[in-house]
């Protein structure tokens, strides 16, 4: 899967927000080199900074400080026209399904602007309603149920579909996936997650896929960054970092993960709180 051939890569990447005692540094001088084709998962707590480094990859968001380059070469999204010659190459999709769309789109508009994103507005009429019921297909959605709606008269679940659909069209080099399976229930999840490893392997996309779940990044990943308030703490291949973790970090979130093999000792924990909140 994976050519080393490096996508996107950070050196000294910095976000602060606000002033003096509001000073925030969300994101805190990190580095990272993201490989084509590869599933490279961002670990960290709530508040680590993940969703920030995303937004800046994206160029939704702008950088203190650092840069960030492109297929060997500083990116260059000064102006409007760069920043949508970058997004054919680079999408996300978001935690919130909600906040992803134009409220004032309709579903059909959603995935004819990807074809036309794409360059085939010149497309005969026939052959794009074709690919948008391919897409539609590829996600388990239904096109004719889906033309002439909103995405807020959809469900969760099919707005996030529908994001992945978006995706199938847009057929983008690098995929930034900000936990777009929050919303929605373990085997909806379960679905998502097999439909963005087949769209992986049939279009050879990078994702970078931002979770909570230790669990879940071992089972998906080729590389797992971990973050802890802003810096990146360990990274490596999956195996090294989650079967034998170097930093105290990666080895407190290890140790709280669930382990379904061992039953929970309910008890045994409340005896050691009980215990600790004692001294
Ligand atoms: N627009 C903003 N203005 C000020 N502070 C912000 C802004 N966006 C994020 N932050 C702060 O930056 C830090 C990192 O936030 P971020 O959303 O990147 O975390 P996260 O790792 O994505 O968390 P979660 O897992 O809860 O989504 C937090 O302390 C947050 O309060
Ligand atoms: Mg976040």
């Amino acid at each position: 899967m994976n050519s080393r051939e490096i996508c996107l890569s950070g050196t000294g990447v910095t976000k602060v927000f606000g002033f003096g005692n509001n000073k925030t540094v969300a994101v805190n001088n990190v580095d990272f080199n993201f490989y084509s084709g590869e599933l490279v998962s961002i670990v960290g707590e709530s508040g680590s900074g993940k969703t920030t480094l995303i937004k800046m990859l994206l160029g939704l968001t702008n950088m203190t400080e650092g840069e960030i380059q492109f297929l060997g070469k500083p990116r260059d999204i000064h102006n409007r026209s760069k920043k949508k010659e970058y997004w054919k190459n680079i999408q996300a999709i978001f935690q919130d399904p909600f906040s992803s769309y134009n409220i004032f789109s309709k579903i059909d508009t959603v995935l004819l602007d990807c074809i036309h994103m794409r360059g085939g507005r010149g497309l005969p009429k026939q052959k794009k309603i074709e690919m948008m019921e391919e897409a539609c297909r590829f996600v388990n959605l239904k096109f004719a149920e889906m033309t002439n709606k909103y995405p807020f008269e959809l469900s969760g679940g099919q707005m996030q579909r529908l994001m992945i659909a978006r995706i199938f069209l847009l057929k983008p080099k690098i995929l930034l996936a900000d936990e777009p399976t929050s919303m929605i229930d373990a085997c909806s999840r379960a679905t998502i997650l097999d439909m963005l490893l087949n769209l992986r392997n049939e279009i050879g996309m990078t994702i970078i896929f931002i979770t909570h779940d230790m669990g879940l990044a071992y089972y998906i990943s080729d590389t797992v960054y971990i973050m802890e308030r802003g810096k990146i703490v360990e990274f490596g291949s999956a195996n090294d970092v989650i079967l034998n973790p170097q930093a105290d970090y990666t080895k407190r979130l290890l140790h709280d993960v669930p382990k379904i093999h061992e039953p929970w000792e309910f008890s045994k924990r409340r005896a050691v709180v009980a215990s600790e909140s004692s001294v």
